[in-house]
């Protein structure tokens, strides 16, 4: 039985990531080498690739923003990226064709998720084509709007995942305020 491992990229997962972005992107979607090289180097704890006998059969990337509108297209290549954004924006998504449908993707977006929750993320968005509206559904995100982006002469649709608010904030006293001298 072959094990999948779900793990953070590291500076020699680039060429692999970059045959496996070129397999599951067409031309026009393609992120190119430079912007995936980038994701790794700047943002590491927001890529994750799934691993099947040293193989990378698939991968999540993503970066940080505290904006709410992700038309902006410069993100993907990390400009405008902030760590500590309230925000993570999904890049790429993709999984090698022969090893779809075993819920790699899914594996991969939960990662993600419980990787944003720890660090006490607000959202996780993201735009994809109609076609991938019920797929992100089935993972658990909310449609918002269709997007001003029409990039590659597609229409995109923003989706969001609420993350919960961090446990430890306590709001029973914010509405008062005490001082003990
Ligand atoms: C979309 C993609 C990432 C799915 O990968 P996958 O590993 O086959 O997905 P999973 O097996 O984890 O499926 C997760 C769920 O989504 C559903 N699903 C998978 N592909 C779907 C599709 N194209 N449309 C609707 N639902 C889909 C599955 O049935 C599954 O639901 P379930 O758990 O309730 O049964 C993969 O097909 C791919 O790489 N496509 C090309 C790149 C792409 O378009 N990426 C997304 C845009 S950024």
């Amino acid at each position: 039985m072959k094990t999948i491992e779900i793990r953070r990229v590291e500076r020699s997962d680039l060429n692999g990531c970059v045959l496996l972005e070129e397999r599951c992107y067409s031309p026009i979607e393609v992120a190119p080498r430079d912007f995936i090289a980038k994701r790794i180097e700047i943002y590491p704890d927001g890529f994750y690739v799934a691993e099947v006998n040293g193989e990378i059969v698939g991968m999540i990337n993503t970066g940080a923003t505290h904006k709410d509108d992700i038309t902006d297209e410069e993100l993907k290549y990390l400009i405008g990226h902030v760590r500590n954004g309230k925000n993570n924006v999904i890049f790429s998504l993709a999984v090698h064709p022969e090893h779809r449908g075993k819920g790699i993707a899914r594996m991969l977006m939960d990662k993600i998720i419980e990787v944003a929750e720890g660090k006490e993320k607000q959202k996780i968005l993201l735009l994809c084509k109609d076609n991938l509206v019920e797929f992100y559904t089935a993972l658990g995100f909310e449609y918002v709007n269709p997007s001003n982006s029409d990039f590659g002469g597609f229409t995109w649709h923003q989706m969001e995942h609420k993350l919960p608010e961090p446990t430890w904030i306590d709001t029973s006293h914010h509405n008062s305020a005490s001082l003990s001298i």
